[in-house]
């Protein structure tokens, strides 16, 4: 194993806590159509692939290359069809031109530098009532935790201030999460 696929182990790991109650909370159906940006080690990405079944699409998209091919060997070894990978630039996601019914985030906000116009360009690339799901570490006093460290961890109200700041109504908040907020935006219907 290479350092990337020890890394996207590492992670996948990590998202599998808590995922079956993040999943159900989702309300994925099958034939949504679903982009997992910061895909990292694709945990999420293959667990809404198995929902969706082949009527359905996953994009997994990310900055990191070797993320991505970690995912794509997956994709040939086990002739899955319905995820399709996609690089990323740091600030515009190159979102293909479908329709999505959800745009997932977790873990991934904090790495965003200018999130509302992040956000106002996704907005301009999703239909109406389309979700975005945003979880994310939240602020911690323990210094020596990884998510600690300044800049890894956003305020939950912030993130909701720069979704509506970006245009998206707030849908819902989940806190069975002990250290990540859960928030589900919409863009409205027209
Ligand atoms: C902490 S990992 C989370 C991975 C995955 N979402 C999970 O829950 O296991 C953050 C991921 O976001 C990716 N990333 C960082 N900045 C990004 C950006 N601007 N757009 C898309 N992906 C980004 C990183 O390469 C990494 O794979």
């Amino acid at each position: 194993m290479n350092s990337t696929s020890i890394r996207a182990v590492m992670l996948n790991i990590r998202a599998k806590k808590d995922s079956r109650q993040v999943i159900k909370s989702l309300e994925i159906k099958k034939g949504n159509t679903i982009a997992d940006i910061g895909s990292g080690g694709g945990y999420f990405t293959f667990e809404f692939s198995k929902i969706i079944g082949t009527a359905g699409k996953v994009f997994a998209i990310d900055t990191n290359q070797k993320f991505l091919s970690h995912i794509n060997k997956i994709l040939k070894r086990d002739k899955i069809q319905n995820i399709k990978i996609v690089i990323s630039n740091e600030n515009r996601c190159p979102l293909p031109n479908t329709s999505y019914d959800l745009i997932f985030m977790r873990n991934v906000f904090h790495h965003i530098t200018s999130p509302v116009n992040y956000f106002k360009n996704i907005k301009n690339c999703i239909k109406p009532g389309c979700k975005i799901a945003i979880i994310e570490w939240l602020p911690t006093n323990i210094k020596w935790r990884y998510v600690g460290f300044p800049g890894h961890c956003t305020q939950e109200n912030e993130i909701q201030k720069i979704m509506l700041d970006a245009g998206f109504m707030h849908l819902k908040s989940f806190d069975f999460l002990k250290k990540e907020s859960f928030n589900i935006f919409q863009k409205q219907s027209l």
